[in-house]
């Protein structure tokens, strides 16, 4: 009922469908027309600064609040029209675990309450937790231990099996990373890239933080309100000079001055800092332009220690920001 047949480019089925969306908080517009989409089993990054609009995409998409205009559609349903149904199609990992779990239960008595609330019964309600926990690395005795009692990360694991208990298609996680050390962001990362292969759940996490895009087969940056880019790591990062390739030069010290010179060699459209005393200089043509640039360095009397033909990644595509300075676009299809 009220189903539409939301298809992608390749005739791969569109799990969730965001066109022209705009949100105003009176006569504040959160989103100014936002457009993007998730293909089945997809994992998307929405990626964006405090106040860009993240939180407001995933409350649209759980029907907790209405677009001022545009669509929005889960699995093919529009997300106004079908709220009960959305419900079921989408499970949500609210940023603070504090806001879903109930500290003085374990992860199986936290799960028996919020999959009562999809009128599971408990033997189904045990039976699917278990399974979740056991792919999210959980032992009987961490299933069975208090959750005041777990770690951070295991918290965070427990949040993302509630969010999962009524096995929806779709798992919306706002900021799943956040306030975790770097060893701990991995590793909740893997686990759900580990519940995203293994069931099949299309993935949707919202964050500011970069690390996220390696896991991610598509990303959304968004900037006030507005998309700046759409696209896959990949592609994003091939819009650069070089195409995913840029020459990294290592220097004995590095200094604005230094930075200022090595930016003004004509073929150099982009630097990015790699490292402690490295640049990256993005160049049309770097296996061609690797010599002259080397004779360049030389004739400007740069001591410079080495240079090599490296991989571009997401985090020079993000310090060089191409779509500021020449507007090269997004990638929407
Ligand atoms: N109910 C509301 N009333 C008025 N303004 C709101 C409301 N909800 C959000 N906003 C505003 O909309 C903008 C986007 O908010 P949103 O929560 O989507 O940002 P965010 O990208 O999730 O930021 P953060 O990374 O800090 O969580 C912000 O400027 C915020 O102040
Ligand atoms: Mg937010």
């Amino acid at each position: 009922m009220g189903k539409r047949n939301t298809k992608g480019s390749k005739e791969t089925y569109r799990e969730i469908d965001i066109i022209d969306l705009k949100v105003a908080f009176g006569s504040f517009y959160a989103l100014k027309g936002v457009s993007f989409f998730a293909n089945k089993k997809e994992f998307l990054g929405v990626i964006g600064a405090s106040g860009a609009g993240k939180t407001t995409v995933l409350r649209i998409l759980t029907g907790q609040i209405k677009p001022t205009s545009g669509q929005a559609f889960v699995g093919g349903y529009d997300v106004t029209k079908q709220s009960r149904l959305i419900s079921l199609l989408v499970g949500y990992v609210p940023q603070l675990e504090h806001l879903s779990l109930y500290y003085d239960f374990t992860p199986l008595q936290n799960a028996q309450f919020f999959g009562r609330c999809y009128g599971l019964r408990p033997k189904e309600i045990e039976e699917r937790a278990r399974s979740v926990l056991t792919i999210l690395g959980f032992d009987e005795e961490l299933i069975t231990k208090r959750v005041d009692r777990l770690s951070g990360g295991e918290r965070k694991r427990v949040s993302i099996c509630l969010g999962m208990i009524h096995n929806p298609p779709v798992l919306l996680l706002d900021e799943p990373t956040t306030g975790l050390d770097a060893h701990l962001r991995h590793e909740t990362l893997n686990y759900l890239k580990m519940l995203n292969y293994e069931l099949g759940t299309t993935m949707v996490i919202i964050s500011h933080d970069l690390e996220i895009v390696d896991y991610c087969t598509r990303v959304v940056l968004l900037e006030d309100g507005e998309i700046s880019q759409f696209g896959t790591p990949e592609e994003l990062i091939s819009t650069l000079p070089g195409k995913g390739e840029s020459l990294r030069v290592s220097l004995h010290a590095l200094t604005p001055e230094i930075m200022r010179r090595i930016q003004a060699i004509p073929e150099v459209q982009y630097i990015s800092l790699s490292g402690r005393n490295a640049v990256k200089l993005f160049i049309d043509d770097p296996h061609d332009n690797f010599l002259p640039i080397i004779h360049k360095l030389n004739e400007m009397k740069l001591p410079f220690e080495g240079v090599e033909l490296v991989e571009s990644d997401f985090f020079d595509y993000f310090q060089v920001k191409p779509w500021k300075e020449n507007g090269i676009g997004g990638t929407i299809s």
